[in-house]
């Protein structure tokens, strides 16, 4: 007994006398607040997120909270349309977004003067009358009907019309009248849009960012709003309280999946459940581990009703409907169809299926995993929604070239226990071949599409980002690192306090977020001895990171270093050192100096936030700086960050830039 805390003393001891020994931070800790994280979104909506009238972002600051959280959930689940946000917003949890819109909702900033109109005096009194009157004629009502007398807003979902700029306001009402943004039903402002028309629309936003919006002017309280004499209550439109809409996540219910993991260690070997619900809940959980929810959901769609298009440098493939609705579904399935879809890659009808299907991963899912599959599938409920048609370039969409290519690189690989090893050993490398499918885009693959079936590191096609080779410490590899770490960054998002930060980015926070994150520790431990155990590639072509020739104190600044210590030294430090727990260092970061640079291209231009997960919800955000830098200024910093404090990376061209900035 008296053994475990001498042993802790001593560890306590260690951190210590590791710490004294690091350099003084050279900023002061950053402040653990809301406003500190979400510095990601006030470089585009103005300082504290109250721009100005004069650009075309909206001011967010003080709007009613639950309209701004139905307006991120928007778009996040593809309700409304902008990609830099909709990518900011992706791996954000639904609490942390209502967190984040009740703390710009609480903002009580001053607003920006008006903006001049630029139409002639009559135009501008139809604006007023229609915003004030509405127009009977057309059935349209009063645009103060709805946001308020003081056209400041109503509590708690109708936003205010003031303070906007106007291209803005022009800009979204066209949106409604094109069908490019939604409400959630019933969504009145596409009647209103459609019944005003263009040139209304036109006037009445000149009348409205004319206005000046009244010194401390806030949306008013629900009970007091606007005229009362209409006969239906015209409020139902979006103003439900913003805990009364479970959005179209799947976090919700998921609960089950992650208790049905349990530790039960080397599961595949358990005997088959023969409890249905107990199967259930295991299929639920292997789902988890398969992450067949993020190819087989539509953004904002229902849960594994398919309908997603999947990017290949061939075209586009649908991924398939696999609830259990009878015709667009699995609805006519049996198990053994499932598991020869899963082994085979062949539907029901014995259509060859495409390998973005990773199939050739899945071959290794035993029988009794694909049947737990399968009767959680079928326990969904049904929803009818078709394939769309794959969108292939010829001839790669035909049966013909499916056979050709599998002749050429699909054997069903069968997962064998390898008795010289560890049950954790052979369990972690069930989960990463198989079920995790990690190879499929950390291994490399061929101008056909095929996977080396390798760990070595591979370039995700059309989406532009690198997936490091795991059997690599200089790349993703984890040889070395504390399991406990590796366990961490798979669950978390982010490693823990006992290596230099890494965190997941890009497709990899949604393989967290979807999949990882949900595991047992068993299991995730399972995986981090597995990766640990791989055989160490010599494949990796980094260029050595060896330290850089020291400064000489008088050299010039070059246009890197001034980019740097205008946009990023406030968060990453004058020498990039970061700041612990918020913020990434740069300096000896194994992720700024990686060949190729194009991950560091996709983060710099479209910012992002690590996974919110369970052990670490609320994370601080990178703002996108594809607004901000042309391709030779971004080029400029990032070679500057690569080559500095040590650093000694090859430089990041503008023609770099021009090629990885991606399909967004
Ligand atoms: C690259 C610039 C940019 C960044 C960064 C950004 N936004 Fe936006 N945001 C916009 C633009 C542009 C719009 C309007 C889009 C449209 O046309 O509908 C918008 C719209 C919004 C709206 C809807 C406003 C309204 O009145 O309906 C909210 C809310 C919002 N953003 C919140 C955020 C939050 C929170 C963040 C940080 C996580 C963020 N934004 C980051 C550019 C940005
Ligand atoms: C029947 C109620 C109703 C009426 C009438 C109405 N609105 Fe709205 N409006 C709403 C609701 C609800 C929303 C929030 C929609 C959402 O959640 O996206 C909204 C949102 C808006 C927005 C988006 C604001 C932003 O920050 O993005 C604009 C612009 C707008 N309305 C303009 C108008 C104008 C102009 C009129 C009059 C011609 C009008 N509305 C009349 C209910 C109404
Ligand atoms: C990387 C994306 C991706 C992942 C992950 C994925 N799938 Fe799919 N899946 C697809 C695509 C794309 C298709 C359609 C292939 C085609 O039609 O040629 C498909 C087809 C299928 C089919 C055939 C359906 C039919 O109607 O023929 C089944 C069954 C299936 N997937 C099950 C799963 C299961 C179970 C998982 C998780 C263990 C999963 N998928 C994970 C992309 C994916
Ligand atoms: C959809 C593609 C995809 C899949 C599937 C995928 N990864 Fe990744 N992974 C990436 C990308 C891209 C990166 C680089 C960005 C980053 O560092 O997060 C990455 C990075 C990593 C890192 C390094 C993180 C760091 O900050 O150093 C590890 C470790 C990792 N992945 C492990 C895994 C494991 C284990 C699996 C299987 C369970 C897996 N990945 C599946 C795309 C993927
Ligand atoms: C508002 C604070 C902030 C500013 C300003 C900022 N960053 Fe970041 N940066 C972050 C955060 C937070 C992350 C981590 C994001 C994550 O974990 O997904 C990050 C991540 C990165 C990464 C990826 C590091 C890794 O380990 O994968 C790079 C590279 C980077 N930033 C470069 C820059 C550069 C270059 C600039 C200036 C042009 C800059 N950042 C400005 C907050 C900031």
């Amino acid at each position: 007994m008296p053994l475990l805390p001498v042993a802790l003393h001593r560890a306590v001891l260690c951190a210590a006398a590791l710490f004294s020994t690091l350099p003084l931070q050279a900023r002061p800790a950053v402040e653990d607040s809301i406003a500190q994280r979400v510095q990601a979104c006030t470089g585009c909506h103005g300082k504290e997120g109250r721009a100005a009238s004069d650009g075309y972002h909206p001011r967010i600051a003080g709007k009613p909270a639950g309209y701004l959280y139905q307006q991120l959930l928007g778009f996040r689940d593809g309700r409304r349309h902008y990609t830099l946000m909709t990518g900011l917003l992706e791996p954000l949890s639904d609490a942390y977004l209502q967190e984040i819109a009740a703390h710009f909702a609480a903002l009580e900033l001053p607003y920006p003067p008006p903006q001049p109109a630029t139409v002639s005096a009559a135009v501008l009194a139809r604006g007023e009358a229609l915003v004030r009157r509405g127009n009977p004629a057309r059935d349209l009502q009063a645009c103060a009907q709805c946001h308020g007398k003081a056209l400041m807003g109503v509590a708690p979902a109708v936003p205010g019309l003031l303070g906007l700029p106007r291209d803005y306001l022009t800009a979204q009402l066209g949106a409604w009248q094109s069908g490019a943004r939604h409400a959630r039903a019933p969504d009145c402002m596409a009647q209103v849009a459609q019944r005003l028309g263009a040139d209304d629309a036109s006037a009445v936003a000149q009348w409205l960012a004319a206005q000046p919006v009244p010194t401390g002017a806030k949306p008013q309280a629900a009970a007091t709003a606007g005229v009362v004499t209409r006969p239906k209550p015209t409020l139902d439109c979006g103003s439900e309280p913003a805990s009364a809409s479970p959005s179209m996540r799947l976090d919700a219910g998921m609960g089950v999946a992650q208790k049905a993991g349990g530790d039960k260690g080397t599961g595949h070997r358990v005997v088959p459940a023969t409890d249905r619900a107990a199967q259930v809940e295991r299929g639920a959980y292997l789902a988890r581990a398969g992450h067949c929810a993020g190819c087989h959901t539509a953004r904002g769609g229902a849960p594994y009703a398919g309908g997603r298009g999947i990017d290949t440098p061939f075209g586009t493939v649908y991924a398939s409907n696999l609830t259990p609705d009878a015709l667009t579904g699995l609805g006519l399935w049996t198990p053994a169809d499932f598991r020869r879809a899963l082994h085979e890659g062949r539907s029901r009808d014995g259509r060859l299926l495409s390998p973005a299907f990773p199939y050739p991963n899945y071959s290794r899912v035993t029988p009794q995993d694909a049947d737990a599959l399968f009767a959680f599938l079928q326990s969904l409920p049904a929803v009818a929604q078709p394939q769309p048609p794959h969108a292939l370039r010829f001839p790669f969409g035909s049966q013909a070239a499916l056979a050709a290519w599998r002749a050429l690189y699909f054997r069903p690989a069968v997962h064998r226990d390898d008795p010289a090893r560890s049950a954790d050993w052979n369990r972690g490398a069930y989960l990463v071949q198989g079920l995790g499918h990690c190879g499929a885009c950390h291994g490399g693959r061929n101008a056909l599409g095929a996977s080396d079936g390798g760990l070595g590191g591979g370039i995700i096609p059309v989406q532009n980002w690198y997936a490091p080779a795991l059997n690599d410490p200089r790349a993703a590899g984890v040889v070395g690192w504390p399991e406990a770490e590796v366990v961490a960054l798979l669950k978390n998002g982010v490693t823990g306090g006992a290596l230099p930060r890494a965190s997941t980015l890009g497709p990899m926070a949604e393989v967290v977020r979807g999949s990882t994150q949900h595991l047992s520790d068993t299991d995730l431990r399972a995986m981090a001895v597995y990766l640990q155990g791989l055989p160490q590639g010599l494949a990796h072509k980094a260029a050595p990171v060896a330290p850089a020739a020291p400064a000489s104190p008088i050299q010039p600044i070059k246009p890197g270093a001034a980019l740097y210590e205008r946009h990023c030294a406030a968060c990453h430090g004058d020498r990039g050192e970061g700041v612990p727990g918020a913020y990434p260092p740069l300096a000896g970061n194994r992720a700024v100096v990686m060949q190729p640079a194009m991950n560091l291209v996709r983060v710099l231009l479209e910012g992002g936030f690590a996974p919110a997960t369970a052990g670490h919800p609320r994370p601080y955000g990178m703002p996108p700086f594809a607004t901000l830098l042309s391709n030779e200024e971004a080029a400029a910093v990032l070679t500057h960050v690569r080559s500095s404090w040590g650093n000694a990376a090859p430089a990041v061209s503008a023609l770099d830039m021009h090629r990885w900035r991606g399909s967004r």
